[in-house]
This record gives structure tokens, C-alpha cells and sequence, in this order.
């Protein structure tokens, strides 16, 4: 039985789609199972990373278990992971986890939760990979009302990752031999701006989509919005300072499922419904 957290996000439903295809029996963690789809092979239970003692229940009788990084109570959950006989964590983490910028909140984050996680003693798999694909869907509402994309950033050069992807190499991780004490780096094939992406984009949604650099202040003012103050200063330190290098491509996807990763239109093309 492998617990897999998060698992109605881009990458936990992923994972949750990839064991139950191979047969592994999932139990996927929502803080509303009422509201999850059912699946062959996969049973919802409720529970929030927040409250440890909430996730307890869930672990009982599993063997194996897909984290999700930046909950406070991260130490107190692996303890009841390991005393619930889990032996391999696979740890979504990200690509400045190993900065050592502990001034950075996401970076801190993620080597928090990377830090308490070696500290469990359970057996792990930690995995960095670059910018997602899916933060694509950000562009929803302005797709919705017109042909025009602003995007921050717009210089910045990505190795975007389809979730499918990383899904792919935890479920390898958390399944077979040989991944643990290991850091996968999952990347897509190729690096990319945000124009294009969006060019990319406008082909498959057969859509005359205009590209527009959104500068800095805009996106700062705009992001507060939405998102606390550390975490829109982390993205500045990440993209504008330019600490964060996610221009590299990776053999992990590869070299773990022994396939090429996904391509940008590949993603588009699987998910071109949810732009509509
Ligand atoms: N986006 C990127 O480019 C990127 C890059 C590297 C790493 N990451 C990391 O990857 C993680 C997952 O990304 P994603 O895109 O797959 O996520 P997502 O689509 O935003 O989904 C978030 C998931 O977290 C669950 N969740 C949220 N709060 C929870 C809580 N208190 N207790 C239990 N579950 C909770 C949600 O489940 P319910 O709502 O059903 O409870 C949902 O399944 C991110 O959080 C980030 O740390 C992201």
C-alpha cells in the first residue's frame, strides 16, 4: 500500500494514476475524500498535512509513501510514517532545495522538509524538478478574456516539466530498487521562454495568442495579490535576481523510466480542454 499526498494536484493525481496502473495499491490523501473521483485500485481517504494527527489513520499498513514538501508538521508525520511500517518516502522537493539560502522562504521550505525527512530514518528518494508545465494554467483567465498573454519573466529560459513526468519517476522511485539516498532532477526535453510556450500554446489551441512581457512592477503588484510577500520576494530572488538556473536539461526522466520526457506541446495538447 503506498500513501500518495497531495493527490488531486498536478503531480499527486499522476502518481496516484500511474500506481493503480501498475497495479500497486494507492491510498490517495485529500483534505475532502467526499469529493474525489473514484478510481479502480485507489481508495480516498481525508486528511491534512497540517494536522499530522489527521494523516495518522492513513498511513496504517502502508509500506510506501509520496510526500509533499512545506507543511510544518512534516517531523511528526514521518515518525508515525515509520512506526506505521513505511520504508521508502519519495519527497517532492525543488530545485533550490540544495542552495543553502535559507533567506529564500521557498528554498527554506523545501530543505526544511528535505532536512526532516533524513532525519526520519526511513529510506528516501528526493526529488527536484524544474518549473512545472502546469503553472501554464495560471494563463487561464486571460485566455478566457482575450487573445493577449502577459507573463513575468518573460526572459527567463525554462526546462518546464510536465507533472506526468515527475509523476512517472516517483512512482518508479516509490516502486522499485535502487532509487534510495538518490536526488532526481526531472526536467522537460528542451528550455523555453515564456513566449514560447505561448506561441506553442496559440498553435495547438488553434488561437491567434499575442505574447506580452509583463515588467516587473506589474508582476510584483499583481502576484501580492494573490500570494504571502516571502513567497513573491522567493520568486524575484528565483527569476529577476536569477539565483535560480531551471535553463538546464536533465537525462533524469530518461534515465529513470527509460523513456524521453514530455514535450511543452505535448502537455498543451493533453490539457488544451482545460483552456477552452
Ligand atoms: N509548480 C512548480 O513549478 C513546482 C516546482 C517544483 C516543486 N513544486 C512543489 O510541488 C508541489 C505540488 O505541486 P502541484 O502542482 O502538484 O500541486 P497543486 O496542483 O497545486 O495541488 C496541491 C495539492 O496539495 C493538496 N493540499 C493542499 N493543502 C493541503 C493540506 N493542508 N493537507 C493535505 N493536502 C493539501 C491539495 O489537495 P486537496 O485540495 O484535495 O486537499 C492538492 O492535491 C507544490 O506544492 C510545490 O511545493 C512545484
Amino acid at each position: 500500500m503506498i500513501v500518495v499526498t497531495g493527490s488531486t494536484g498536478n503531480v499527486g493525481a499522476e502518481v496516484v494514476r500511474a500506481l493503480a496502473a501498475a497495479g500497486t495499491p494507492v491510498r490517495a490523501l485529500t483534505r475532502d475524500a467526499s469529493r474525489a473521483e473514484p478510481q479502480q485500485g485507489v481508495e480516498y481517504v481525508s486528511g491534512d498535512l497540517s494536522r499530522p494527527e489527521s494523516v495518522r489513520p492513513a498511513l496504517d499498513g502502508a509500506h510506501g509513501l509520496f510526500l509533499l514538501p512545506g507543511y510544518p508538521g512534516l517531523p511528526e508525520l514521518l515518525a508515525d510514517a515509520r512506526r506505521a511500517g513505511v520504508e521508502r518516502v519519495v519527497l517532492l522537493s525543488g530545485g533550490s532545495a540544495g542552495s543553502g539560502d535559507t533567506g529564500n522562504a521557498i528554498s527554506r521550505y523545501m530543505a526544511e522538509s528535505e532536512r526532516a525527512v533524513r532525519e526520519s530514518g526511513i529510506p528516501w528518494t528526493f526529488l527536484r524538478p524544474s518549473a512545472f508545465m502546469s503553472n501554464t494554467f495560471q494563463w487561464i483567465p486571460q485566455l478566457r478574456a482575450g487573445n493577449v498573454v502577459r507573463v513575468p519573466f518573460a526572459d527567463v529560459r525554462m526546462a518546464v516539466v510536465d507533472p506526468h513526468d515527475v509523476a512517472a519517476v516517483a512512482a518508479r522511485a516509490l516502486t522499485d530498487d535502487g532509487h534510495e539516498g538518490r536526488v532526481h532532477q526531472p526536467t522537460g526535453p528542451v528550455a523555453l521562454r515564456a513566449a514560447d510556450r505561448v506561441r506553442i500554446l496559440a498553435s495547438v489551441l488553434g488561437r491567434d495568442l499575442r505574447f506580452e512581457a509583463q515588467p516587473d512592477d506589474e508582476a510584483r503588484r499583481e502576484m501580492l495579490e494573490t500570494t504571502p510577500v516571502e513567497y513573491v520576494d522567493a520568486f524575484f530572488d528565483f527569476y529577476v535576481t536569477g539565483t535560480l538556473d531551471e535553463s538546464v536539461v536533465r537525462p533524469a526522466v530518461q534515465d529513470v523510466t527509460g523513456r524521453p520526457p514530455r514535450t511543452f506541446e505535448q502537455w498543451a495538447r493533453a490539457h488544451a480542454a482545460a483552456f477552452g
